[in-house]
């Protein structure tokens, strides 16, 4: 099994630092957590078949995402309550995003104002969560397009932490800074609203897709597809992109893993949108297997959080730089040059 240690020994780091109801959430998974055992377990099963008649002067991995150029196809999955990690929370990521010349997803949880995120000068998609009350969701993305968002990131399942119990939910844990969310809302937005409010909205409709689009001019891709025909009718419904994503396994414990989803979903929507990956990536190898299977680019959730509470923006910055290196070694190892060397005939 593919394991050089980094990641684990970021999260031994971070573990080491953080209270026990931070780490618990940030590593919790749902149900029995078949579904994130399986995922990097699958993504250390995949074998090349490398090339040997190649000729390249180097290797490049900048690529792009709906059309912005990036400098590697490891991106930052969204992620709440990075605060609790560090107190610079999404300006520490994206420091490191920017250096690396990678991109982040911000989550709707984040507690930090948009604008000093958008100060940082790293490109940034806004996650969404449409809430119970749509009005705040739609005074969200209005705020984060406003603020520069470069596309908006639709999250279409609504997570529960089911048997990890309550004392991990962030509403749970002890008054403290680290505990703030919802950093963009103003008071004003909930007086007189239920206090369920904000709480993910359980009738969600295609339709979304579109309002969001209209509302804000941007792109809307949607997270945490897993299956062809939902991937096609997000992509019929104006969808830009699609992330097959298991949220890391915090959604459904017995989820099929998003590896597994991923060529269903290429062979659906592939030659229509960008077609992205998350949970259970701890390495280049995995990344590169990632693309050569069809995506255009992963996202990486916890080890990056392990690196934020472990070192801030150092920490994470070395998890890019680890996951791009790694990356480099893999298409040296198999003849790839380029990004767009990465194909499907490289897996055996
Ligand atoms: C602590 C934590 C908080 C998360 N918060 C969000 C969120 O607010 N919105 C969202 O769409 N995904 C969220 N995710 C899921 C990530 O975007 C991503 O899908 C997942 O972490 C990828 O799996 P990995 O952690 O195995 O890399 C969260 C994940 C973690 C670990």
């Amino acid at each position: 099994m593919f394991n050089d240690g980094f990641v684990d020994g970021l999260e031994s780091a971070a573990k080491a630092v953080l209270p026990d109801y931070v780490y618990g959430y940030f590593a919790g998974i749902a149900g029995g957590g078949e579904s994130v055992q399986d995922a990097t377990e699958l993504w250390n099963t995949v074998r090349f078949r490398p090339r040997s008649f190649t000729n390249y002067a180097s290797l490049q991995t900048g690529t792009s995402v709906l059309g912005h150029a990036v400098d590697t196809p490891v991106l930052a999955a969204p992620m709440a309550q990075q605060n609790a990690a560090t107190p610079l929370a999404e300006v520490a990521m994206a420091r490191a995003v920017r250096d690396a010349g990678s991109l982040l997803g911000i989550s709707t949880n984040t507690s930090v104002p948009f604008d000093q995120i958008a100060s940082v000068g790293a490109p940034w998609w806004f996650q969404v969560y449409v809430m119970r009350d749509q009005g705040l969701s739609n005074a969200l993305v209005e705020r984060a397009a406003a603020a520069g968002a470069k596309a908006l990131i639709l999250t279409v399942e609504t997570t529960r932490l089911t048997s990890a119990g309550l004392t991990i939910d962030p509403h749970f844990w002890p008054e403290s800074p680290s505990k703030k969310r919802l950093g963009n809302l103003l008071g004003e937005d909930l007086v007189g609203l239920p206090s369920d409010a904000t709480e993910s909205s359980q009738n969600l409709s295609l339709d979304v897709i579109e309002e969001l689009r209209d509302r804000t001019g941007l792109e809307v891709v949607v997270k945490g597809i897993l299956r062809a025909d939902d991937a096609r009718a997000a992509v019929d419904a104006g969808a830009a992109g699609i992330i097959v994503s298991t949220h890391g396994g915090r959604r459904l414990g017995a989820s099929v893993s998003s590896i597994a989803a991923l060529p269903a979903v290429i062979q659906s929507v592939g030659n229509d949108c960008e077609v992205y990956v998350d949970s259970g990536i701890r390495s280049g190898v995995h990344v590169a297997a990632a693309l050569a299977l069809g995506a255009q680019a992963v996202f990486v959730g916890r080890p990056l959080m392990w690196g934020l509470a472990a070192a801030g923006e150092s920490g994470a910055a070395s998890v890019l730089a680890h996951f791009t290196q790694e990356l480099c070694e893999t298409m040296a190892g198999i003849g790839a040059g380029t990004i767009s060397d990465l194909t499907p005939d490289l897996i055996a």
